[in-house]
């Protein structure tokens, strides 16, 4: 692959999972990255990962439930590094809950992070890209989002959320030169899906489902939904009828 025409780029969520394999792929592929999360031991062991093999990657401490202080962080670096080329809103959280049981903590948990922090990350310094004309903006959504699946009335609202705020970012955002790719993972191994005790079919390494994100993201795909398996399985389950849908879910649940 040809070299890449970022020269900074923060990744929210890098100090696990994707986060951590995203920052890394473009860390040797010579870009800065500001890798965020809350666990800053984590993410100076990613840092001095980096530096073995000559890449940058300088630990930010983050927490995006707090979406002030993230806009206010995000403007900060923006200005430290003369500006932000590439913003990945990663960070999410997951948990399932059968609507039955359902508790406004739980929901709060997961809109504070994956809409609130989400939408913090990707609007800080989105006016000053349309003025420098360039920047790249990605969020990290799921293929939880095209439907509500059973148990997941919040994660899969909350990454419909982020889909549909991507979507209409592209469009107002076409005619300048600044990008919006929205990402749609199935299932890929990390601290989210270790305690998942469902199968999970397709089930990608984190390296790999990092490789093949950061190379949507290079090409400046508007979507990218993988592994084409489950994605393809997904888009027909899109398609079902309310009855049919509502029927497998009910055999899962
Ligand atoms: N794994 C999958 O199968 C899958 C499928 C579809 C979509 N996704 C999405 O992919 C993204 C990455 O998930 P993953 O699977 O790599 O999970 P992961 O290993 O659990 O990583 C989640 C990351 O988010 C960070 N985070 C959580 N709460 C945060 C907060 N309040 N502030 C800042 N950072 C926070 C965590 O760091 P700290 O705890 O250190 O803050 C961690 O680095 C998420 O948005 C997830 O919804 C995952």
């Amino acid at each position: 692959m040809a070299k890449l025409e970022y020269r900074t780029a923060l990744v929210t969520g890098a100090s696990s999972g994707m986060g951590r394999g995203l920052s890394l792929w473009f860390a040797r592929k010579g870009v800065k990255v500001y890798a965020a999360a809350r666990r800053h031991d984590k993410l100076e062991a990613l840092a001095d990962q980096a530096r073995a093999s000559g890449a940058t990657i300088e630990p930010v401490e983050l927490d995006v439930s707090n979406p002030e202080a993230t806009v206010a962080r995000i403007r900060e670096l923006d200005e430290a590094c003369g500006g932000l080329d590439l913003i990945i809103a990663n960070a999410g959280v997951g948990q399932q809950m059968n609507a039955r049981r359902m508790e406004w903590e739980h929901v709060k948990r997961l809109i504070d992070v994956n809409v609130a922090g989400a939408a913090a990350t990707l609007c800080a310094v989105l006016p000053r890209m349309v003025e420098r004309n360039r920047g790249h903006l990605v969020g990290v959504a799921s293929l939880a989002a095209w439907r509500g699946l059973a148990r997941n009335a919040a994660y899969s609202g909350s990454k419909a959320f982020l889909s549909t705020f991507m979507e209409s970012l592209r469009v107002d955002l076409r005619g300048t030169a600044v990008r919006v790719t929205c990402i749609y993972p199935g299932f890929v191994k990390s601290e989210m899906t270790a305690p998942n005790k469902h199968p999970m079919p397709f089930l990608l390494e984190t390296e790999e489902a990092a490789r093949m994100m950061g190379k949507a993201i290079a090409r400046g795909e508007a979507e990218y939904a993988f592994p084409w398996q489950t994605a393809g399985r997904m888009r027909m389950v899109k398609a079902r009828p309310n009855a049919l849908f509502d029927s497998t879910m009910r055999k899962l649940r």
